[in-house]
């Protein structure tokens, strides 16, 4: 019995793979390699001295989808796979709509056919919109902007598919913001092309690819006028993962968790935690306010402390130290 992971070889899954081989999992991973590369399939092997499948598949292909479940007796799903620029969303709300909600469409169709219903779906704080923090999961949720849309989209589908048939167990993840990267230095984000989060682009920052960091908006209602957001070591959110994978497999229902800290800190706060972990000068500029960018955004994570029985444990020193020796080691 194995448990399938869309999206396995991206900055999350990657780090979701390591804990679920370090937890006794038998694991299939797919992958279409949009926005990660094919050596971290050696990377999770050298963490973790563990086996596993691998198939290079795009969601949009059910066919080859049918294969992976044709050749693998798949026992629950961790679905991760989608786009996540809100920018690009906006420039390209079509190719956002397909690959996110077709793909879940495609994949979800096919567990039916195999009758395997246990999800773990991949979820964004996003979804919260406007609303002030601390952020709980019955809050009303709104977005504004396709790749939002398209998390939310997903959430109402799988709803109604739990409401069609109640033997559907899923857990719909929220995450707030993930930075850090595994502690053996050995994988880390790497997006491909030019950063969007903050995190990848004050690493770039730090090594010279980018002369300075531009922070969007100085004037914000916070205590230093930059955001606040709530950042999770991504390690203890793949934790989270294995928690929520345990609740779909053990019960029936839909549930949706926080995954966060329950702590916000600024943007100035973050660079200010790097430049003494990295003992490197961060030079920024406050620039323009980012469109669709919100004020503050923190979780209230005590419904997953609760009920998943997790807790994130790392804090911002943590995730610094965590990032700056994956990048040395990448370097
Ligand atoms: N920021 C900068 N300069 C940059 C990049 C980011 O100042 O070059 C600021 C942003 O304005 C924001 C903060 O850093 O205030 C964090 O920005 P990120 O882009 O890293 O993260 P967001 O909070 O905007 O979004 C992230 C994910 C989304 C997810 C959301 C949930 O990218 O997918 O968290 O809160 F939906």
């Amino acid at each position: 019995m194995s448990i399938l992971i869309t999206g396995a070889t991206g900055y999350i899954g990657s780090h979701v793979c390591i804990e679920l081989l370090s937890s006794g999992f038998d694991i299939v991973l797919i992958d279409n390699f949009s926005n990660s590369s094919e050596d971290v399939l050696d990377k999770i092997k050298s963490i973790t001295n563990e086996s596993f499948s691998f198939y290079r598949v795009d969601l949009l292909d059910i066919q080859d989808l049918r294969r992976v479940f044709n050749e693998n007796n798949i026992q629950g799903v961790i679905h991760l796979a989608a786009y996540k620029a809100v920018g690009e969303s906006v420039s390209n709300p079509l190719k956002y709509y397909f690959n996110n909600v077709y793909g879940l469409l495609n994949l979800l169709t096919v567990m039916e056919e195999y009758e395997l219903r246990n999800m773990v779906f991949s979820s964004s704080a996003t979804v919260y919109g406007k609303n002030i923090s601390p952020l709980t999961e019955n809050m009303t949720p709104s977005t504004n902007n396709p790749y939002g849309n398209t998390k939310l989209f997903c959430e109402q589908i799988l709803k109604e598919l739990h409401i069609s048939n109640n033997d559907w167990s899923i857990v719909i993840l929220r995450y707030f913001n993930p930075i850090g990267a595994h502690e053996s230095g050995k994988i880390g984000e790497r997006p491909l092309g030019i950063p969007n989060n903050i995190m990848p682009v004050i690493v770039q920052v730090a090594t010279g690819k980018l002369q300075k960091l531009l922070i969007f908006g100085g004037d914000y209602d916070t205590k230093d006028g930059t955001c606040v957001r709530d950042y999770i070591h991504v390690v203890d959110l793949a934790k989270g993962h294995i928690k929520a994978l345990e609740k779909t497999l053990n019960s029936k229902g839909l549930e949706i968790y926080n995954l966060g800290t329950g702590k916000g800190y600024s943007v100035l706060e973050l660079v200010n935690v790097f430049e003494n972990i990295s003992n490197i000068n961060i030079p920024y500029e406050i620039a323009d306010r980012r469109a669709g960018d919100v004020d503050i955004c923190f979780a209230e994570p005590s419904k997953a402390n609760k009920e998943l029985n997790w807790v994130a444990e790392k804090n911002l020193d943590e995730m610094c130290i965590d990032t700056w020796r994956w990048v040395c080691n990448s370097l």
